[in-house]
């Protein structure tokens, strides 16, 4: 697993110095002109071509180097957990990155290199069959069953009807999986979708987020990280890796 990392860094600091990220488009959500998920360009072409799953574990080795060849992710929230993810809500993410409305600059030298339609569409549906591992990080701060009960109870709410009761998302309308992704990256996220960083999120989930205060961002994302998809989780293994 050593030398993917190795072989990401040198990658990661060659492109750099070759092209950076791209400026952070400031409209997004908030320009006139921006579109939730507009149905064109390059994500159109991938989200068209039928991914092979096969093919796509030789293109996802580089990202394995960051989000590990389980598709896991770290415990600590740097880098989300893949696995399982819907192919569709990838593909967006990968072009939204690379248009700069999701600030990423560790990976946008990789998202950058990803154009290819259909081994995007490979890639993405080699991540989709990855089981979700179980040991991934979640709320360990005071009272963890009450707060995650308070955030059980704001899920249910505002978030169940487009992420689902067990954090299963919906493919067909680009809404992920958050099921067994890290409290960690979720706080970020939830951070960042309402302070206005994350300017590809869905308007209407940002008009849910925008009033929270930081404790309603907390116990949302205690609760998230609680949730497990029924034959989607990776089998637990007996006397395996502690976190
Ligand atoms: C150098 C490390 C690195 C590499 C290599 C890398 N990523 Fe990432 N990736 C990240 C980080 C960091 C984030 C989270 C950024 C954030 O907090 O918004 C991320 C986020 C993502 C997301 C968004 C996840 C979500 O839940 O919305 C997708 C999709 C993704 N990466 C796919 C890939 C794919 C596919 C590859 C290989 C082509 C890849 N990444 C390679 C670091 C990396
Ligand atoms: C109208 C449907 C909708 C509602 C309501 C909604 N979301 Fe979302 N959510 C989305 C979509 C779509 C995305 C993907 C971001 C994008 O590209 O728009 C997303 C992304 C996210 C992410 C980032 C996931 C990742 O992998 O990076 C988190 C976390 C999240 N939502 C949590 C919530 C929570 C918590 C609530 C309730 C307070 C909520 N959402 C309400 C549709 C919704």
């Amino acid at each position: 697993m050593k030398s993917p990392i190795l072989l990401a860094l040198a990658l990661l600091s060659a492109s750099i110095a070759l092209a950076g990220p791209p400026a952070p488009k400031k409209e997004g959500i908030e320009g006139k002109d921006y579109k939730w998920n507009a149905q064109e360009g390059e994500k159109i072409e991938a989200l068209q071509k039928k991914g092979d799953a096969k093919a796509g574990k030789e293109g996802y080795e580089i990202c394995g180097a960051c989000h590990l060849p389980s598709g896991a992710g770290r415990t600590d929230g740097t880098f989300p957990q893949l696995a399982g993810q819907h192919t569709t809500v990838l593909i967006k993410q990968m072009a939204d990155i690379r248009a700069g409305l999701r600030d990423n600059p560790t990976m946008y030298p990789f998202a950058k290199e990803l154009t290819d339609a259909q081994e995007l569409a490979n890639v993405s549906a080699y991540i989709e069959k990855l089981c979700i591992p179980v040991d991934h990080g979640v709320y360990e701060g005071k009272d963890a069953a009450a707060q995650i009960a308070k955030g059980k109870e704001l899920y249910e709410k505002q978030c169940k009807e487009c992420h689902g009761a067990n954090g299963e998302g919906d493919k067909a309308k680009f809404y992920p999986v958050i099921a067994g992704q890290h409290y960690k990256y979720l706080l970020r996220q939830m951070t960042e979708i309402r302070d206005g960083h994350r300017r590809n999120a869905n308007p209407d989930m940002i008009k849910v987020i925008k009033p929270y205060t930081n404790d309603q961002l907390v116990v949302i994302s205690a609760y998230q990280a609680s949730l497990s998809m029924p034959g989607a989780m990776c089998k637990p293994k007996a006397g395996g890796k502690k976190k």
